[in-house]
């Protein structure tokens, strides 16, 4: 039976249909709401707003609850890897056999990056950020590979390009940026060992892969692999509602990534624990973070769907102590990590402001044990996300109730007044 919700204004009443989700989550649909009444809705931040229908991905952030197309994350980081999990949010189900056999013969066909490309690495001044270069260069690849027409198989190699070249087109840069070699990918390398390989490897110092670093390399992406409406998701839906391509869509998505409020938050951690680690006085730090007046923050704490434990935070702090002991190093950065959640979890503001880690707070340990530089953690969040985006792309390419995104507004600027030429103002 259906369900409304009634909404009175001057007198009227008027019924607006409740939507169900399939967790049972509520929703009021408003899509006639201005066309009945002539009114809208503010909503700054859209925190209360659905922007769509997704079958993609569920996140309770009330009980700490992710699933892609079903599946609890967790256990997709033990037993899935990062191509496998892509392949399932793209493609709705997980791969057979042979369907995974022939993703990877299509993510290894795509892996090189068109040789012109490289040019453009070596204009890039050299403090160039590296999300700012693999924002312009997913762009660019427009120019290099013109997106194919809308047949299924077309697509479905835009897709399988755009995975496989951005992996490659990030190590590139960081062999660039450091006057190295460029390490060209492998076909007999996995998708994450390829990664690694091509950023680590050297003509005067092979690189030994180590089946634990892949591993953490796997577990990584899969956590950063989706996460429903997020910031950079919603760019990537709003552009892609224009009907652009999607190189552009994907890059606009790479810049709303970049910011530290969202993605950039990775780098962010790692910059405030190792001035924690400088200053030496951790409790200053958080009764700052606590100051109404000044805007300082704990990096890699809050979410706005989690109130509770980020799951993948969980998976990713215990990812950390493993790593390390296996590599038999230790970061005196995890100690500070692990002091100051200890502090913050028990501190009253915290407590009451539902501030949690989220997935940035120790993913920094894992990546410096790999042994990527800090400036290139956004970039390795990209590479994850990127099935995420791609998914939620098609996913809107193929809704019937798809619109341009256009939202509206509540006017608060001067009133209607007479142009003033300039010699008399
Ligand atoms: N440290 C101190 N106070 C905080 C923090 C924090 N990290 N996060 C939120 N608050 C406070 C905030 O000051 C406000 O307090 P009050 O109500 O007393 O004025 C209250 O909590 C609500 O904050 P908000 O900014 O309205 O909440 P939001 O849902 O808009 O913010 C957030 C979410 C992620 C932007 C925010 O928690 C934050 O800035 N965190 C630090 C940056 C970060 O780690 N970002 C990564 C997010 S997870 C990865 C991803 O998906 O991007």
């Amino acid at each position: 039976m259906s369900e409304y919700v009634t909404l009175t204004h001057q007198g009227r009443e008027f019924r607006l249909p409740l939507v169900t989700g399939t967790e049972g989550e509520k929703a009021i649909d408003i899509s006639r709401l201005r066309q009945d009444t002539g009114l809208i809705t503010l909503d700054p931040g859209f925190a209360n707003t659905g922007s769509c229908r997704s079958a993609i991905t569920f996140v309770d952030g009330e009980k700490g609850i992710l699933r892609y197309r079903g599946i609890p994350v967790e256990q997709l980081a033990e037993h899935s890897t990062f191509k496998e999990t892509a392949y399932l949010l793209i493609n709705g189900a997980l791969p057979s056999q042979k369907e995974l056999t022939r993703f990877s013969v299509m993510l290894n066909d795509h892996s090189l990056v068109h040789e012109d490309m490289k040019i453009f690495y070596q204009s890039f001044p050299r403090s160039s950020h590296p999300m700012g270069i693999l924002s312009a260069m997913v762009n660019a690849l427009r120019s290099f590979y013109p997106e194919l027409q809308n047949l299924e198989e077309e697509i479905n190699i835009t897709v399988t390009r755009l995975l496989s070249k951005v992996r490659t087109m990030a190590a590139m840069s960081y062999k660039i940026s450091r006057g190295h070699t460029v390490v060209y990918p492998r076909s007999d390398l996995t998708y994450c060992a390829n990664f690694l390989n091509m950023m680590f490897d050297s003509p005067v110092k092979p690189y030994e892969l180590d089946p634990d670093v892949v591993k953490a390399l796997n577990v990584f992406l899969i956590l950063h692999a989706d996460h429903e409406q997020n910031c950079s998701t919603a760019a990537v839906r709003v552009v892609g509602s224009a009907r652009v391509n999607l190189y552009a869509a994907i890059s606009a998505g790479i810049a709303a990534l970049w910011g530290p409020l969202h993605g950039g938050a990775n780098q962010a951690v790692i910059e405030m624990l190792s001035d924690i680690q400088r200053r030496g006085d951790l409790p200053a730090m958080v009764a700052r973070a606590k100051d109404r007046k000044d805007p300082y923050r704990l990096m890699g704490f809050g979410h706005r769907v989690y109130k509770t434990y980020d799951p993948r935070a969980r998976i990713m702090k215990q990812m950390a102590h493993l790593l390390l002991e296996k590599l038999k190093l230790s970061d005196p950065l995890l100690d500070i990590a692990r002091e100051l959640e200890e502090i913050a979890l028990q501190d009253d503001y915290f407590v009451e402001h539902h501030l949690y880690p989220n997935v940035d707070f120790y993913s920094g340990i894992v990546l410096r044990a790999i042994g990527i530089p800090t400036n290139m953690f956004t970039v390795l969040f990209a590479i994850g996300r990127l099935p995420g985006w791609i998914a939620q792309w098609k996913e809107s390419m193929d809704d019937p109730a798809w619109k341009l995104c256009r939202p509206r507004q509540v006017y608060s600027g001067p009133g209607e007044h007479d142009y003033v030429p300039i010699e008399e103002r």
